[in-house]
Parts: C-alpha cells; sequence; structure tokens
C-alpha cells in the first residue's frame, strides 16, 4: 500500500477508536485507583502535586477528552490555550501522523526541514495582513519567543535597558519575562532588576482611563529618554484577566512612542489565532504600528516576528531546537484551515462562539446565576467572567468543582479573581448548551452549600 494511504487508514483506525468519546462522563470505578496511583508518581516525579487529577488517556473528539480514570470532561481550557482545534481533528492526528514518520524527532535553524519552512511562511503569510512584518524565527516557548523579541529592541536601540509594560501584564517564566509580568507572586526569592515600568491598562470603570495611561506614558518616556527599549504589552490582556481596550485606547499610546522612536512590541502569545483575526493587532488595526510581535499556544509552536527594520544582526538569537516536526507540520496544517475554512473575521466562525459563548454567560448572569455570575468579558476564543464576589478561594473552588461536574476552566486576573475559557474553534451550539447546564448546575449546588 503507498505510504499515503497507510498514513490515511492509521488515521482513520485512530479516529474510529476515539469517536465513542462524544459526552461527558464520570469517573469508572476500575480505573479510578490505576489513575490516583499515577498522579501520586507524578506528584512526586515534580515534586509538586497536579492542579486537576488529569492525566490524558490519549483520546479525545472535539471539545471532548478521556483521562486516566475512564472520565470525559468538556474541555474549555486546551492545555491553556494550545489545543484551538480541540481533541482528535483528523486534520492534526493525519499531519502528526505523517510528520511523525521523519528521520528526526527536532528541528533546528541549523538543520531545518520542509515544515520549519512550511510554518515560517505561513507564519508570515498571515502575520502581514494590515502589517509590515517580513519575517518570523521559530523556537519553542512563548517566553523564548518574547526574550527574543526584547533582545531584537533592545539591539535596535543600542543596548537601552528601560521597558515600558502595563499592569497586570503576563509575559512568561523566565527570569527577565518574571520581571515584565506584574505580579509578584510569581517572582518570590527572585531579585529584582529595576527594568520594567509600567502604564496602567484600559479600565472600563475609569472615564478618565485613556488619559491616565497617556498622561503615565509621557512621564516614564520623560524620566528615561534615551534608555527605552520598548512598549512591549498585551493587546488584550490574558492572565490579567481577560481585559479588553478598544483601538482608541491604543492609539495615542503608539502614536506617542513612534514619535519618541520607541519600539512597538506586541505579546501574542496567547491571543494568537483566538481574537477574530490571527493577530489581535489586525482584530484593533493597530498592524501599521507594529515593529515586533511574538506568537505560540494555538502554533503548537512559538515564534517571534518582526519587520525587516527589526531584523537582528547575525548572532542575537539562535538555539538548538526550532520545534518538533510533529509540531511544526501539524501547526503549519492548523493555520491553513483556519485561514481556508472561514474561521477568521467578523462573519467568521470564531466570532460565532464568541457570541454564543457570551451570550450563554450573559443569560446565565440575568437569570438563574444572578449574583453569581457578572463582569462577562473577551474576544473571540477567550471569554472570562468573575464568578461570585470575585475572591480567590471561591474561584479556585469553582473550578475544581466544575471539573468534577465535566468541564474544564481555569482561573485568571487577580481582585476580582476571574474564570476563564479557551475555547476551541469546534465548538457547536450543541457543546455550549451543554456547558452552559454544567455551569448553571455548578452555580447553583455551590450557592447552597454556601447557605
Ligand atoms: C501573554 C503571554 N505571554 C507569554 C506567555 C509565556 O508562554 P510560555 O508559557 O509558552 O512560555 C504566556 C503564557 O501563558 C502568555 O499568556
Amino acid at each position: 500500500m503507498p505510504f499515503s494511504d497507510q498514513i490515511n487508514s492509521l488515521a482513520q483506525e485512530y479516529l474510529k477508536d476515539s469517536k465513542e468519546i462524544e459526552g461527558v462522563r464520570p469517573p469508572s470505578n476500575e480505573l479510578k485507583d490505576k489513575s490516583q496511583e499515577l498522579a501520586k508518581r507524578i506528584d512526586s516525579a515534580r515534586g509538586r502535586p497536579l492542579f486537576f487529577h488529569y492525566i490524558g488517556s490519549g483520546r479525545g473528539t472535539g471539545p471532548y477528552v478521556e483521562l486516566q480514570d475512564g472520565s470525559v470532561k468538556l474541555d474549555l481550557i486546551n492545555g491553556i490555550g494550545i489545543h484551538v482545534l480541540g481533541h482528535g481533528h483528523p486534520l492534526v492526528v493525519k499531519s502528526s501522523i505523517k510528520a511523525s514518520l521523519s528521520d528526526v524527532v527536532m528541528q533546528g535553524n541549523l538543520q531545518p526541514g520542509l515544515e520549519y519552512l512550511e510554518m515560517s511562511e505561513k507564519l508570515v503569510e498571515v502575520a502581514s495582513l494590515g502589517s509590515n512584518i517580513k519575517h518570523a524565527w521559530l523556537c519553542q516557548s512563548g517566553s523564548m519567543a518574547n526574550e527574543n523579541g526584547l533582545k531584537i529592541c533592545r539591539q535596535k536601540t543600542n543596548g537601552a535597558r528601560m521597558i515600558i509594560s502595563m499592569n497586570k501584564a503576563f509575559a512568561g517564566r523566565t527570569t527577565m519575562m518574571a520581571e515584565v509580568t506584574d505580579n509578584d507572586n510569581y517572582r518570590v526569592g527572585l531579585p529584582r532588576y529595576e527594568e520594567v515600568v509600567r502604564v496602567p491598562f484600559y479600565d472600563k470603570n475609569n472615564p478618565n482611563s485613556s488619559e491616565e495611561s497617556l498622561q503615565a506614558l509621557k512621564e516614564i518616556i520623560e524620566k528615561h529618554k534615551g534608555n527605552i527599549c520598548c512598549f512591549m504589552f498585551e493587546p488584550m490582556q490574558g492572565e490579567g484577566g481577560y481585559r479588553t481596550a478598544p483601538r482608541d485606547f491604543f492609539v495615542p499610546l503608539l502614536e506617542t512612542c513612534k514619535k519618541e522612536g520607541i519600539p512597538i512590541f506586541l505579546d501574542e502569545v496567547q491571543t494568537f489565532c483566538r481574537t477574530t483575526e490571527f493577530f489581535c493587532y489586525q482584530t484593533l488595526c493597530l498592524g501599521e504600528y507594529v515593529d515586533v510581535v511574538s506568537a505560540a499556544k494555538s502554533l503548537q509552536n512559538a515564534a517571534t516576528l518582526y519587520t525587516p527594520e527589526f531584523n537582528p544582526k547575525p548572532g542575537l538569537i539562535s538555539g538548538t531546537f526550532s520545534g518538533s516536526t510533529v509540531a511544526l507540520k501539524s501547526g503549519a496544517a492548523i493555520l491553513s484551515h483556519l485561514k481556508d475554512e472561514q474561521y477568521m473575521g467578523p462573519t467568521g466562525k470564531v466570532k460565532k462562539i464568541n457570541t454564543q459563548f457570551s451570550e450563554m454567560l450573559e443569560n446565565l448572569s440575568k437569570t438563574s446565576c444572578k449574583g453569581l455570575i457578572s463582569d462577562v468579558e473577551g474576544l473571540g476564543l477567550m471569554i472570562a467572567f468573575t464568578p461570585f464576589d470575585g475572591g480567590k478561594d471561591i474561584m479556585l473552588k469553582t473550578v475544581k468543582k466544575l471539573f468534577e461536574n465535566g468541564l474544564m476552566c481555569f482561573g485568571c486576573g487577580s481582585n476580582p479573581f476571574r474564570l476563564r475559557f479557551l475555547l476551541p474553534a469546534i465548538l457547536t451550539e450543541k457543546h455550549i448548551a451543554e456547558a452552559g447546564k454544567i455551569i448553571e448546575q455548578t452555580f447553583l449546588d455551590l450557592q447552597k452549600q454556601m447557605g
């Protein structure tokens, strides 16, 4: 049988086997103990318990994923934004099998394969819409993509030290990105480098928000003139609470930076593919301002993209790994699928999912869950709300109770602590209705418990 037919038939076998995973189900009594044992081994190997009792079985269909304890969950967090087409998508299964039949597992910058080319070209193609981005440099995590972006900005500004970031920013886990991140809990015991200054992100409850942020930016520029390497920000805040801002908030900030020659660096690690366009700068029509942008998560890999003016001198960015052959091939296939199958744009599938999911939550917040669910906000496949009074303990309790009841989501933000969903782009009305029922029941049960 030709190679391609064998790949197809292998994929069909896998898909047939996973097909029965088509709805939420509880753990099975026979598998529960074995799964607990596996979880304990993970705890012991890494020295920290799992947040959820989640160990995947390797089978899943659409938004449903099967765990080692035999349960099936409705996965609305997707590895914190990785599985943009959900679980067991035929396209991803096929491209993964195909790419795995290769001479090597990993690819690097010195000896790339065609998959490296495919992903780089696809990325530049989608990024260049409405911007002057012309190059993509691959790496393996959002944090590394941000580190590369920062180095590029610093080289361009002759080694300028200060980074302008925003309140409640999240930029990753490396030493420098922990400094850019505005969360003291993520840098306990680390020294401070004092290289980051912050502008407040948009606050929809403050009518003077835009002016105050612009004023803060101007004061920072005045104070650190000649020593600022970039204005680095998330165009929609992720870990910070799923907060959005209108185009009009950003334009004066970006105009001011441009006038001062300060590079504009967008962190789109989480927003990539998720805000109804490939990049949030396209959703907000800000492409003309972008010098450097990072992407990861939905890409199955990570990358730093830049304009020709920001192309760094050889030697500044490199590294052993560019990505696994499977990740590069599948990531490129996902980008083509999202582009060709009407997911993007104001009438695309992503926008429809956003409307239906937000309406479901808004409806609950006005009816049976009034006072329990509030402040629904987000863009595209990134939606969050505040549970109960927004306290940390109740948010965590709600996330765990939802998991027990078959729905996976996660927290974000602080004061208020919020509950976020990173929805897969294959969600249907039926899945959204099912999610609504689980959410409603969980909140009503918790309310009863709390008296
Ligand atoms: C906005 C943003 N930047 C950077 C990162 C870091 O990416 P990674 O975890 O792949 O290093 C994340 C991860 O959640 C993120 O949301």
